[in-house]
C-alpha cells in the first residue's frame, strides 16, 4: 500500500537584493569559502568589501560585512568566512549549500584598494586569518601587477590548515590562463603559523622587525620611498602592524588622500 504524504507547499520567497549561491568549500572546522552569482549591475574595485547575509527568524536581514575574495573582472564572487559557532549569521551560513539564495547588498566600500596608494615598485599584503580576503582579490587583479614590480603576500594563522585557502590560490595563480602572465614571478608568498610546526614561522611583525622575511626571500629590507603595504586581521594585529609600518618610514594612507600604507580590519572584536 502506497502512503501519499501531502505536505503542504512551502511558497518560495524571494529575497531583497537575493544571489544565488555555485558551490561552497570546506577548509577546517572555522574556516569556508563559497561562490555566488554576481548581479550584474555590481561594480566594484579589487580589495573592497559588501554586506552579505540571510534572512533572520524575525523576518529581517541579518547582514555582515565581507570582504569580496574574487577579482573586479571574475563573473562570480567569492567569500572566505570564519564559522562562528553561535555567531548570529555564520552559525547558519556555514551550513549553506550551492544553489540556496544569500542576501548580498551591491554597494562596495573599502580603503584596501590600489587607489589608495602613492606609486611604488613593492607592495606588502599583509593578513592574518580570514583577512587574507581581500588580498585573494588583488592578487587575482592584473592592475596590481602592472602598478608593481614585486607583490609580497604575508598571511599567518595558528596553524597550517589555516593556510590552506590561500597556499592553494597562490599555487594556481602561476598556471591561471587569465591572470599567470601578469603574476608572472613578481608574487612572493611568505605564509606562517605561530602554533603549529610549519617550516616558517612566526608573527608577521616579529618577521618583520627582525628582518627575517627579507632574508629569507633573499629582498632588501622596507622603505618608504618604494614600499606599500595593505593590512587586514585582527584589531589587535593592526594596531602592533601599523607600528613596525610607522618604523620603516611608511604614513597611513586613504581613498582620499594616498599615501604608503592602508589599513583595515577582517572583523569586529578580539577573535574567537
Ligand atoms: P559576529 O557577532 O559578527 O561576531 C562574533 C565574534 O566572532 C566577533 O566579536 C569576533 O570576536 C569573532 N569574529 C567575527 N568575524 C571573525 C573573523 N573573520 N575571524 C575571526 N574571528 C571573527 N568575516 C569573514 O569571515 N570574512 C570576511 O571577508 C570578512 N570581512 C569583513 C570586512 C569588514 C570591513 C568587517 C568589519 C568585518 C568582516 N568580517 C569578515 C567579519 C564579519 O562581518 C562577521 O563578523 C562574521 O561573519 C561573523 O558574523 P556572526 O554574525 O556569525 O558573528
Ligand atoms: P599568535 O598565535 O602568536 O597569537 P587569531 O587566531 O588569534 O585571530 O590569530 C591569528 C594569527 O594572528 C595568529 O597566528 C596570531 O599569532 C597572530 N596574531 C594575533 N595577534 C597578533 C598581533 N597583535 N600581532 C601580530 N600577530 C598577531
Amino acid at each position: 500500500q502506497i502512503t501519499v504524504t501531502d505536505t503542504p507547499a512551502t511558497p518560495v520567497k524571494t529575497l531583497p537584493d537575493a544571489q544565488t549561491v555555485t558551490e561552497v568549500t570546506h577548509w577546517t572546522d572555522r574556516l569556508f569559502s563559497f561562490r555566488v552569482t554576481r548581479p550584474k549591475s555590481l561594480r566594484f574595485r579589487s580589495g573592497e568589501f559588501v554586506m552579505i547575509g540571510l534572512m533572520g527568524d524575525n523576518g529581517k536581514p541579518l547582514l555582515r560585512a565581507y570582504s569580496i575574495a574574487s577579482p573586479s573582472w571574475d563573473e562570480e564572487l567569492e567569500f572566505y568566512s570564519i564559522k562562528v559557532p553561535d555567531g548570529p549569521l555564520t552559525s547558519k551560513l556555514q551550513h549553506i549549500q550551492a544553489g540556496e539564495q544569500i542576501i548580498l547588498r551591491p554597494k562596495p566600500v573599502g580603503t584596501l584598494v590600489l587607489d589608495a596608494l602613492l606609486p611604488g615598485k613593492r607592495l606588502w599584503f599583509l593578513a592574518t586569518g580570514t583577512g587574507i580576503a581581500p588580498f585573494a582579490s588583488l592578487m587575482r587583479d592584473p592592475e596590481t601587477y602592472e602598478k608593481y614590480e614585486q607583490v609580497v603576500m604575508m598571511h599567518t594563522c595558528r596553524t597550517a590548515a589555516e593556510l590552506e585557502y590561500g597556499r592553494q590560490l597562490v599555487e594556481s595563480l602561476r598556471d591561471d590562463p587569465l591572470i599567470g602572465e601578469f603574476v608572472g614571478d613578481k608574487l612572493r608568498y611568505y605564509p606562517t603559523t605561530t602554533r603549529e610546526e610549519s617550516a616558517q614561522m612566526g608573527r608577521i611583525t616579529d618577521n618583520l622587525t627582525s628582518g627575517k622575511v627579507f632574508q629569507d626571500l633573499g629582498i632588501a629590507p622596507m622603505e618608504q620611498e618604494h614600499d606599500r603595504a595593505m593590512v587586514c586581521g585582527s584589531l589587535a594585529f593592526n594596531h602592533d602592524v601599523k607600528a613596525v609600518l610607522e618604523g620603516f618610514g611608511l604614513r597611513e594612507g586613504a581613498n582620499s588622500d594616498p599615501k604608503e600604507y592602508v589599513v583595515e580590519k577582517a572583523f569586529v572584536g578580539d577573535g574567537i
